[in-house]
């Protein structure tokens, strides 16, 4: 049966090629494996150009005070504790090395005046500690990344998207995925697979995240029997675009308001003295997006629903030179000139915190020989993530998840692939074809980002997500019975179809997960349970797949260490 099939083999396969796929494989080439890295676009082309503003890494270059103590507890702070305290730790320790190694590889930064990275303060950072080359790191770091990574070998394939993780037994066999292009399938056999595919955004309606965001990975792992943690915390980043609405949600980069950038009302009181009077504009986001929010809702919104957002205040040469890309965006896409008008924005889904559950050192899952890093992987964040810890996580556990799967695939023999499980696979793929009547996938996607978006969004309310289920339910036997025509060359319609089963799986997580959190923590408000919770505080949600049915669970977070534990009362 897989002789139909173009076949490759790898040590370690890698989904996803955003920044925690590519430093995985440098480093899993590093340790001599060979390495194949699956892209569903082009390469280059992934959310991590979506972290504009900065790296974070406490370097202290421009702050001397900082260091990885403070870097951990903001970082514990801005995630509610929720976070996995190794994760944290290991994340504010290993950043510095991962930047000065970005850099020893090429990637360009902007300098103090005594030629250190330059670093910027960003919403609950104590210290100015984004290192950032004006607002296009993420695309500086892929770009460095790519460069190496090919440098050193790497077997890019791109324009394939993973359909299902094979496995032998218990443990992992490898992939199967079809070519987007011309439709035809292929199989990856390899002892080791990576997820590295980043996050969920593209359930909702008003989102920073483009078309590969589908929550893929999270889907294929949940699949093939891993845990997924804490997936009620879902980013809504604060600034968005709300106008024009062919734009609505591209990303407005938090750099504005670490460079000073105002927020105002229609009335324009800045009303984030109401919110959180000490930090301002640069507060934690989940509170920023619940204060943009609120001013809409109460209506003291701007014209197109949202606030406005203001750095016309800087000399109009500083801010093209720190914002260049947020200057030429507003400029060609709303006809807004951000030197001398303000910008007005509003919350996108942006980041999501909950994902596969995996070990902090070796980010390997509960599944033999299956690893998940970046956006993916879940803990590091808890219940809120700050502007900046997106890049470092992606860099810092990128590396020890390219290290731990190129070890891994050392200890064990070659993996054989089930022919029947490649036969049914296939025939999951093939089945939209064979529907004589049914709807677009189209339709059903439209109806799924609405309802999330109304029901399962910022602010959160029993009644709400028990709607939600229900919807989930009669979404899911729709996209059982999409139709799609034409054939597989070409055919986005077709690629839909599968992408919303991933869309319906990691929706269905996010909202049982949010329904069973009885009270609001970071990125998650409850209208309900106003409050934080100390029993939610020693646990995590975990959500598996048991036959057909989707479980959850509560588990007992470890108890933090001393030493740590000093950290944070202080
Ligand atoms: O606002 C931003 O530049 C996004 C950064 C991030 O998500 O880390």
């Amino acid at each position: 049966m897989s002789d139909r099939f173009e076949t490759h083999e790898h040590d370690v396969l890698i989904i996803g090629a955003g920044g925690a796929g590519l430093r995985a494989a440098i480093e899993a080439l590093a340790h001599g494996a060979k390495v194949g890295v699956v892209c569903k676009s082009l390469l280059g082309k992934a959310h991590t150009v979506m972290a504009e503003g900065g790296i974070a890494a406490a370097m202290a270059n421009v702050d001397s005070a900082d260091g990885w103590i403070p870097h951990f507890r903001d970082t514990m702070r801005g995630g509610k504790m929720l976070n996995n305290w190794r994760m944290a730790q290991l994340h504010a320790q290993e950043s510095i090395d991962r930047v000065k190694e970005l850099e020893q590889w090429g990637a360009l930064f902007d300098r103090t005046s005594d030629g250190n990275i330059l670093q910027r303060a960003f919403g609950g950072h104590t210290f100015k500690r984004l290192c950032h080359v004006g607002d296009r790191t993420g695309l500086e770091m892929i770009r460095t990344l790519q460069d190496r990574g090919v440098e050193m070998g790497v077997d890019v394939y791109m324009e394939c998207t993973i359909t299902k993780l094979l496995k032998d037994g218990d443990r992992i066999a490898g992939a199967f995925g079809y070519w987007r292009e011309q439709g035809r399938f292929v199989q990856f056999k390899a002892k080791s697979v990576i997820i590295c595919t980043g996050g969920i955004g593209k359930s909702w309606k008003i989102t920073s995240n483009s078309w590969e965001c589908t929550g893929d990975g999270m889907a294929l792992a949940y699949d093939a029997g891993a845990e997924l943690l804490d997936m009620e915390f879902v980013q809504f980043h604060p600034t968005g675009m709300v106008w024009p609405p062919g734009v609505q949600g591209i990303l407005v980069t938090e750099a504005v308001r670490g460079e000073g950038g105002l927020l105002t009302n229609k009335l324009g009181e800045r009303f984030m003295q109401k919110y959180d009077p000490k930090k301002m504009e640069l507060s934690t986001r989940d509170v920023v997006a619940r204060s943009i929010y609120t001013e809409v809702k109460e209506g003291r919104g701007s014209e197109h629903g949202g606030a406005f957002l203001d750095i016309s205040h800087k000399p109009a040469e500083y801010v093209k030179q720190k914002l260049p890309s947020m200057y030429h965006q507003f400029k060609e896409l709303a006809d807004v000139d951000i030197t001398k008008q303000p910008m007005e924005v509003g919350p996108t889904c942006h980041y999501m915190m909950g994902g596969i559950r995996v070990e902090a050192e070796t980010a390997q899952t509960t599944v033999p020989g299956l690893f998940a890093a970046g956006e993916a992987a879940a803990g590091l964040h808890g219940a809120n993530r700050l502007g900046g810890n997106s890049l470092s996580d992606l860099v810092v556990f990128g590396r020890r998840a390219g290290l731990a799967a190129a070890e891994h695939a050392k200890k064990v023999s070659a993996p054989n692939i089930d022919a029947s499980e490649i036969e049914r696979a296939e025939r999951e793929m093939l089945a939209p074809f064979d529907q004589s009547a049914g709807e677009s996938p189209y339709a059903v996607h439209r109806d799924l980002q609405d309802m999330m978006q109304s029901l399962v969004g910022i602010f959160r309310v029993e009644d709400d997500l028990k709607t939600a289920l229900a919807e989930l339910d009669k979404l899911k036997e729709r996209a059982t019975k999409v139709r799609v025509e034409g054939s597989r060359m070409f055919n986005p319609g077709w690629h839909l179809a599968r992408d919303l089963q991933c869309m319906l799986t990691v929706s269905e997580a996010v909202t049982r997960s949010a329904l069973a959190r009885k009270e609001s923590r970071g990125a998650h408000s409850r209208i309900d349970y106003p409050g934080l919770d100390e029993q939610w505080g020693k646990q995590n949600n975990i959500t598996k797949r048991e036959g057909e049915t989707m479980m959850l669970k509560q588990v007992a977070r470890p108890p933090l260490p001393d030493d740590l534990k000093k950290i944070l009362d202080e």
